[in-house]
């Protein structure tokens, strides 16, 4: 059995709304420019009482409460994050601590936007193992922590939120495409900020893998337009690709959720696809880009609207820091 059931999604959105409009008190923008250019008009924000893990352990509750599914059910939690509130234990071991799935190992897995096409396919591959029956995908992000708000090309793109899936083996159809491109690994990036420590030269320049990786100070740095042309590549060639393994042609695909990071480049993808706009989940106006959580929260709102039923082909398709990009396509 090599493919994937969905029993069960849930979500943790914050309440905190931040329009379009909120963002011209902090830098020169308008409401107009953000909408044409993006997509988005408003997207959430957390604060301190809803720290990363607080937001992916909530979609995860949610998630096994619609699959029917107890937290010591669960053999293994595979957490994708970009914004993890520590560095050390990873966020899938606090969210394994705040569900109390105490017959779970936990991981985080760090592929940016793409999380939720990896951490499918990973959860796949361990599924094929007779060991691990249950897996709680979870894609929780804190966008807000790691913006740059003096950065007008950036500061109005994110937003934070968390989604989560509980899989079990099947039959049913899955594929996956996943790659990471190195020649645009310095297009996007957040730099952890230097510290002074003692005994050594604090002065020794940063040795730096990307340029003008000091411009970073623990934000994100995004050449975007370079992204953009990226992005409105990358996307088409996962989703051809993920569909040829099974046979079919995008054209047969039920439902494609894409990341969401403009909507611009969805549409440019689509069209890439030579599909209609509407054979594809977006949701960019009202959350912006959470970055992994982006697809996850798509796949939630297209189960519990009805907008998937079961035997539809669907598609999550990402791309993101790294750069990774990557597919899966399959039966829900
Ligand atoms: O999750 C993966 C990571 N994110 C992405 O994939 C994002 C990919 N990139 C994009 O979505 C787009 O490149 C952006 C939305 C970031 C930028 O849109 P664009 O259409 O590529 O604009 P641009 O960077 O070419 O900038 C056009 C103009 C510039 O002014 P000048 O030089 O023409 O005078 C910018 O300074 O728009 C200006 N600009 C803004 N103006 C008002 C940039 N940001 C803003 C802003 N408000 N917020």
């Amino acid at each position: 059995m090599n493919g994937i059931d969905i029993l069960g999604t849930g979500r943790y959105l914050p309440e905190k709304v931040v329009t379009n409009g909120d963002f011209t008190s902090i830098v020169d923008t308008c409401d107009e420019w953000i909408g044409t250019r993006t997509g988005m008009k408003k997207r959430r924000f957390a604060d301190n009482s809803e720290p990363v893990w607080y937001m992916g352990a909530m979609a995860g509750e949610d998630a096994l409460k619609a699959a029917g599914i107890r937290a010591s059910d669960v053999d293994m939690i595979l957490v994708t994050t970009v914004t993890p509130d520590f560095y050390t234990p990873s966020t899938a071991c606090q969210i394994q601590l705040k569900l109390g799935a105490k017959n779970a190992f936990a991981f985080d897995i760090s592929v940016a936007c793409s999380g939720v096409a990896y951490a499918f396919d990973m959860a796949r591959r361990y599924l094929a193992c007779d060991d691990v029956k249950t897996v709680l995908v979870i894609s929780t992000e804190r966008l807000s922590q790691i913006t740059n708000y003096k950065d007008r090309s950036t500061c109005i793109l994110f937003g934070d939120g968390a989604a989560a899936s509980v899989l079990q083996a099947s039959g049913k159809r899955f594929s996956s495409y996943l790659k990471s491109d190195l020649d645009g690994s310095h297009l996007l990036f957040a730099a952890r900020p230097v510290r002074e420590i003692p005994f050594v030269d604090n002065t020794a320049p940063v040795r730096e893998i990307f340029p003008e990786q000091e411009k970073s100070n623990g934000c994100i740095v995004m050449g975007g337009n370079d992204v953009y042309k990226f992005a409105t590549r990358a996307m088409p060639e996962a989703v051809v690709k993920a569909c040829e393994k099974l046979n079919i042609t995008p054209g047969e695909l039920d439902l494609i959720i894409p990341h969401q990071a403009n909507y611009r480049i969805i549409e440019t993808a689509m069209k890439k696809l030579l599909l209609p706009i509407e054979k594809c989940h977006v949701n960019i106006r009202d959350y912006g880009n959470t970055s992994s959580a982006s697809m996850a929260i798509g796949l939630d709102e297209c189960v519990r609207e009805g907008l998937i039923k079961r035997g539809d082909m669907v598609c999550v398709v990402g791309f993101g820091a790294g750069l990774t990009y990557g597919a899966c396509v399959f039966e829900y």
